[in-house]
């Protein structure tokens, strides 16, 4: 072989492994994960003299001190270094609405109350093996609560076949399938399991939740598992049923139907069913809707709906063409229509 054909194939082998280099760098950037605190830190006072996330959800004025509320904003930072795509996916307008879809979720599991599990606590009135064990598996339920898998942190992280995954995902073991209860021991680790749970896909919709009018879920479950079509019992109507789907809550925010969705994923069966009772109840599909765009607003951030009347909430059935945000500057609120 020549010399100069030895230094082509020498050059040629570099160039490739460089090209892989690149290929391989860009499926995995190295990406770093958003710093919260700072990020909320540019959040101007409210007329109370509140700042960052104080200034974002009012109900935590007062009940919060802002040493409280910097560690959290610490904890969500240090948690979210497993999470780089969690509100920063370089779209600031984008990662604004996933942070306070985020917080109204947070919002309605909790209270931001420390009874409901807010934000390192435990779920009200549990442990209690008849009633708070949530395992799929029916397994035996321990009195000292090894075995119970009720909801924890923020977003009440619940059932075995969450702990698990999420365990998997965290600690690269099961250790929380085997004491549920080290999730508590350290706020990292339930803002972890809160955006673990935002970040995952979730299957969602079926038969609607028994409501007032409609007591006929387990029967449609059992008779006509995959919906309506050719479905025989009669009291298993379209109207109860809601599409089967499958998404995360940060893909609905960045690459799929918003808010709507969002609600659709963590409680569509409640506040999303076309026969819904829920829709403009305290806490159900109008007050989720009307405080995603508070937060928003205390942000700064202009209403995300293209129109205010009819606002287009999409893959939430019961909302589409039903609510009206028009006067939500004045009121604060949006309107069942
Ligand atoms: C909580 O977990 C984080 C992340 O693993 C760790 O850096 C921190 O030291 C832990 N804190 C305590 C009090 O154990
Ligand atoms: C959602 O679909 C994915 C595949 O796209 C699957 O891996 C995952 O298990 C599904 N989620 C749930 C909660 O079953």
């Amino acid at each position: 072989m020549k010399t100069h054909q030895i230094y082509l194939i020498f050059i040629s082998l570099i160039l490739l492994l460089l090209g892989s280099y690149i290929i391989i760098s860009s499926n995995h950037p190295n990406k770093t994960s958003r710093d919260f605190k700072a990020w909320l830190s540019t959040i101007p006072p409210n007329p109370w003299g509140d700042t960052s996330l104080r200034a974002l959800i009012r109900n935590l004025n007062g009940v919060v001190t802002v040493q409280q509320q910097d560690s959290w904003l610490e904890s969500i930072t240090e948690a979210a270094k497993s999470f780089p795509d969690f509100c920063n996916s370089g779209d600031e307008a984008k990662d604004k609405q996933e942070f306070s879809a985020f917080l109204t979720i947070i919002g309605y599991e909790t209270s931001f109350n420390s009874a409901n599990g807010f934000p390192c606590t435990i779920e009200n009135g549990c442990p209690n093996c008849d009633v708070c064990s949530y395992n799929s598996l029916g397994k035996e339920c321990l009195e000292d609560d090894l075995k119970q898998y009720f909801g924890r942190g923020p977003l009440q992280l619940s059932w075995n076949y969450n702990y698990g995954p999420f365990s998997q995902y965290y600690f690269q073991d099961d250790r929380l399938l085997s004491n549920p209860n080290i999730l508590t021991t350290n706020q990292t680790y339930c803002w972890a399991s809160a955006i673990w749970f935002w970040m995952t896909k979730q299957n969602y919709g079926g038969w609607c939740m028994p409501q007032v009018a409609w007591p006929g879920k387990n029967q449609c479950d059992l008779d006509c598992p995959n919906g309506p079509s050719s479905c025989k019992n009669s009291q298993c109507t379209s109207n109860h049923w809601m599409e089967l789907q499958n998404a995360s809550c940060h893909d609905a925010i960045h690459t799929g139907n918003g808010i709507g969705q969002v609600i659709n994923i963590i409680n569509g069966l409640y506040d999303c069913c076309p026969s819904s009772t829920y829709f403009a109840q305290g806490g159900h599909t109008i007050d989720r809707i009307s405080s995603f765009v508070q937060i928003l607003e205390n942000w700064n951030e202009p209403i995300p709906f293209k129109v205010l009347n009819p606002a287009p909430i999409y893959d939430c059935p019961i909302a589409l063409n039903h609510v009206n945000c028009q006067n939500i500057e004045q009121t604060g609120s949006c309107r069942a229509m």
